[in-house]
C-alpha cells in the first residue's frame, strides 16, 4: 500500500542544503500525490506537536536558501521515555506513516533507535557541514563550508602578508578535519592542524622560524576545532582545557595556539575564528545537487519501505546504506589526505 502521509524533519545544527532537501522531497511526493508533513524544530516537533502542511507553495524559491524553513533543534526524544511517548500520540494524531530524518550523526543515531527499538518506519539523510557522517562519501553542507573557508583564507592572506604576521584560522569540524583539511589545502594554508593527528608546538614553530628564515614573513595556520596538542608537549592550563574542549561546544583552540607561536616565534601572530558565519548562506551548487538527489531518494526509498536506512552518495551515485551503519562511528579525516597536504606545509 503507498503511504498516506510522509513527515519531514530536519535536526541538530543547522547547514546550508537542508531546504533543497525539503523542496526535493516534496516534489518527489506530489508525483505519487502523497501528502508531506514538516515537522517544526527537529525531533521537538514531534514531541510538542508543531507540524505544518508541505505543499508545492510552501517549497517555491528555497532551494538557494541557506538554514531550514522548518527550523531545527538538538532535542534527542530517545533520551526521555515521556518524549518517546509523545512523539508516538503525535505520530498517530498527525496520520504519519513514515518520517524522513534529514541530520547529523546525534539525529540520525535518535532515528535509528525509534526505527529499530519502537518500530518507526523511518529513512535517514545525512547533512553536516562537518563531513563526519560514514557510509556517504561527502554530506551536504561541507562543500559550501570549505569554499567559505576557502574564500577567508584567501583574504587572510593579504593582511597576514602586508603586516608581515601569522594568522591563525579557527575553523569548525567538531571532532573531524575535514573542513580545515580542504579548506587548508585549497587555501594555501603553511600549517594544517586537525584532531586527527595531535601536533608539536615545537614542530609548528620550527615550520613557521624556518619559513621566516627563507623570506617568507607572513603564515597561515588553519586549526580545526578540536585539535588537540600532542600529550608530551601540552600547553594548556587544565581551565583552558575544560574550556577549549568543552563537550557541548567546541572552540578556543586558536587563542592558545597564536600564544604559543607567539612564544615560541617571536612573530606577530593573530587569529580569526570563524564561527558560524561556515554554516550560513546560501549552499553551493555541488551541495544544492546532492541535497537535492538525496531529497528524491528518500521518498524513493519509502516507496521501496527500505526503512531504517539512509541515502547516501558513494562516489557518483546516490545509495541506501543500513543507518546503523552510517552512525557506528565518526568518518574521520583520512590521513592519506593529510600526508598529501603537509606536503604543501612550510
Ligand atoms: O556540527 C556542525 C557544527 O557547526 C560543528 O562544526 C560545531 O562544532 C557545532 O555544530 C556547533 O554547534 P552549536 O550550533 O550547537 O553551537
Amino acid at each position: 500500500m503507498p503511504p498516506e502521509r510522509i513527515g519531514i524533519l530536519t535536526g541538530g545544527g543547522d547547514c546550508p542544503g537542508l531546504n533543497a532537501v525539503i523542496r526535493a522531497a516534496v516534489r518527489r511526493s506530489m508525483i505519487e500525490k502523497i501528502p508531506m508533513l514538516g515537522i517544526k524544530n527537529g525531533w521537538s516537533g514531534l514531541v510538542t506537536g508543531e507540524v505544518e502542511p508541505l505543499t508545492r507553495y510552501s517549497v517555491l524559491g528555497i532551494l538557494h536558501r541557506g538554514g531550514t524553513i522548518l527550523g531545527t533543534s538538538r532535542l534527542n526524544p530517545t533520551l526521555n521515555e515521556d518524549h518517546i511517548a509523545l512523539v508516538k500520540g503525535n505520530w498517530h494524531k498527525f496520520g504519519l506513516d513514515s518520517l524522513i530524518v534529514v541530520g547529523g550523526e546525534g539525529t540520525l543515531r535518535a532515528g535509528l533507535s525509534l526505527w529499530r527499538d519502537y518500530g518507526f518506519p523511518i529513512v535517514g539523510v545525512p547533512k553536516t557541514i562537518d563531513n563526519d557522517i560514514s557510509g556517504t562519501d561527502y554530506t551536504f553542507g561541507f562543500d559550501t563550508a570549505v569554499s567559505i573557508v576557502t574564500e577567508a583564507i584567501d583574504r587572510l592572506h593579504t593582511t597576514a602578508e602586508s603586516h608581515h604576521r601569522v594568522m591563525v584560522i579557527e575553523v569548525m569540524g567538531r571532532h573531524t578535519g575535514w573542513i580545515a583539511g580542504y579548506a587548508g589545502m585549497a587555501g594555501g594554508a603553511d600549517i594544517i592542524l586537525v584532531p586527527e593527528k595531535p601536533f608539536r608546538i615545537s614542530e609548528v614553530c620550527s615550520i613557521l622560524r624556518q619559513r621566516r628564515s627563507m623570506g617568507r614573513l607572513f603564515s597561515i595556520v588553519v586549526v580545526a576545532e578540536d585539535a588537540h596538542p600532542h600529550p608530551e608537549e601540552d600547553f594548556l592550563t587544565p581551565d583552558e582545557r575544560s574550556d577549549v574542549y568543552h563537550r557541548e561546544r567546541l572552540g578556543g583552540i586558536g587563542n592558545v595556539l597564536a600564544r604559543e607561536i607567539e612564544k615560541g616565534t617571536g612573530i606577530e601572530t593573530r587569529v580569526t575564528v570563524l564561527g558560524y558565519v561556515q554554516r550560513g548562506g546560501s549552499p553551493t551548487a555541488f551541495d544544492r545537487i546532492l541535497a537535492s538527489r538525496l531529497g528524491v531518494k528518500a521518498v524513493e526509498m519509502i516507496l521501496h519501505g527500505e526503512f531504517g536506512q539512509m541515502a547516501a552518495l558513494q562516489g557518483t551515485k546516490i545509495v541506501s546504506v543500513p543507518l546503523e551503519e552510517a552512525t557506528r562511528e565518526l568518518k574521520r579525516l583520512d590521513l592519506e589526505f593529510l600526508r598529501t597536504a603537509e606536503v604543501f606545509f612550510g
